[in-house]
């Protein structure tokens, strides 16, 4: 069949990568795709989110199945667009509802569901312009740190985590106010502050059973140590070896099972991803986040890590038949070592020619923001390419991915060198 798979990532290319080996898999297009991309499929230069451009294109090229990467398009209601249309109704769409992808595009969505479900979560309250002093008040009530969450998308900036209760006063008056984070943040959540360790449950559901897929944790901090500003993720370890059958049984028990029964309840329709944002306080696992997608880079893990042909996968998801479907999961430990423009994830430069890519070895390099200059691959964004590598343990597995990183040179790349120091 053809399929059409939407995003530009690194997490697309790890898709595609996977998809391309299954025999389902006829033809694969990727809007818009990145040089990883277009070296084992076809791109096609729509945006994601251009609904209208992706129907022609689905009925011109008799598109079978599409797969979403990112939430954009989800938050904005592709799944729903297909649906109430006669002409691509019967295509399926790999991804949740509008209503579902609320899950990600609002917190206080998030927040009332998690509680609605008797789901455990942090603490909390939501607050607008018009209640801003009411905020302030909740905010004197709590024990610092204090952790302000606009409501909507912010490209993963809108969490601020303060430890000064005059400084969270001014920032949630800038949100609410002075639209910090512009729509996002006319309304803020104010939640308690969860000390543990984080991790990453990823879920696929087809609305009436589901499948826990490998564990995965990223290092979303620039700098070594974890420390610094706050990136879409530096590198990622799957499995996540302090996740032990216990506390997996009490993930499932508590979080994911009233999950997939709350979109049942609440009538939500929901085919995709469901990315399970988690602080394990005393070995108690409490939800942080939903995402409706999958993450990146954990994807460039997670995916290496299945052994199942990803499009029968899918297509399980599609005709919910997930509950008979058997996932086999490599138990090798994977990596992935994030290679990112100097300067991100502030200002940087795109156009820098990238080299040593033909002498990569045992290891598989995805492109994230990459574009083809020519003959030559140049980077295109802040995250520039990921290298994963397979290992006994994970140690051995980054050992592999510094290795073949030391071949790939391009003008002010950097790389976290600590990818895994807290797990040893
Ligand atoms: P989110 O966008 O909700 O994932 O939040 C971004 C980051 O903020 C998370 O990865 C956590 O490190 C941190 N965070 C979010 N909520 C909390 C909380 N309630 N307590 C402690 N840290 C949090
Ligand atoms: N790596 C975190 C995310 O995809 O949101």
């Amino acid at each position: 069949m053809t399929i059409l798979l939407l995003g530009s990532g690194g997490r697309e290319h790890a898709f595609a990568w996977k998809m391309i080996q299954s025999p389902l898999c006829e033809k694969l297009f990727v809007a818009p795709g990145n040089a990883g991309t277009a070296a084992i499929a076809t791109n096609v230069a729509m945006s994601p989110t251009d609904f209208d451009a992706i129907k022609t294109f689905v009925i011109q090229e008799n598109v079978k199945m599409v797969v979403v990467g990112p939430e954009d398009p989800l938050v904005k209601g592709i799944y729903d667009y297909f649906k109430n249309d006669e002409s691509l109704q019967h295509i399926p769409v790999i991804g949740p509802s509008k209503l579902g992808a609320q899950l990600e595009g609002s917190k206080e969505f998030a927040k009332e569901f998690l509680i609605k479900h008797n789901i455990p979560t942090a603490a909390y309250d939501s607050f607008t312009a018009e209640t801003v002093e009411n905020g302030c008040a909740f905010l004197e009530t709590l024990q610092p740190p204090y952790v302000l969450k606009a409501d909507g998308l912010a490209a993963g900036k809108g969490v601020l985590i303060i430890q000064d209760l005059e400084e969270a006063k001014t920032e949630l008056r800038n949100m609410l106010v002075h639209e910090k984070f512009g729509a996002a943040s006319s309304k803020v959540v104010i939640e308690e502050f969860l000390d543990g360790i984080e991790l990453s449950c990823f879920v696929l559901t087809d609305g009436k059973s589901y499948k826990i897929l490998p564990t995965a944790k990223d290092y979303k901090r620039i700098g070594e140590g974890d420390t610094g500003l706050n990136t879409g993720g530096m590198g990622a370890v799957s499995p996540v070896p302090y996740v032990d059958a216990v506390l997996m049984e009490k993930i499932e028990t508590r979080i994911v099972k009233p999950t997939i029964e709350g979109f049942q309840k609440d009538g939500i329709e929901y085919k995709g991803f469901v990315f399970i944002g988690l602080i394990n306080v005393k070995n108690e696992p409490i939800v942080i986040e939903y995402n409706v997608r999958m993450g990146d880079p954990e994807t460039e893990v997670v995916v290496p890590r299945l052994k199942s042909d990803l499009v029968e996968l899918f297509q399980a998801v599609a005709d919910q038949k997930l509950d008979t479907f058997e996932l086999e999961v490599d138990s090798r430990s994977a990596t992935t070592i994030m290679v990112v423009s100097g300067g991100y994830p502030e200002d940087f430069e795109k156009g820098k020619v990238i080299t040593g890519l033909e002498n990569i070895t045992d290891s598989i390099v995805f492109h994230a923001g990459t574009k083809l200059d020519g003959d030559n691959v140049v980077s295109n964004g802040g995250r520039v390419l990921t290298v994963t590598s397979y290992g006994d343990d994970f140690q051995q597995a980054i050992k592999k991915s510094y290795q073949n990183i030391d071949k790939l040179n391009f003008d002010k790349m950097y790389f976290r060198k600590d990818i895994g120091f807290d797990l040893l």
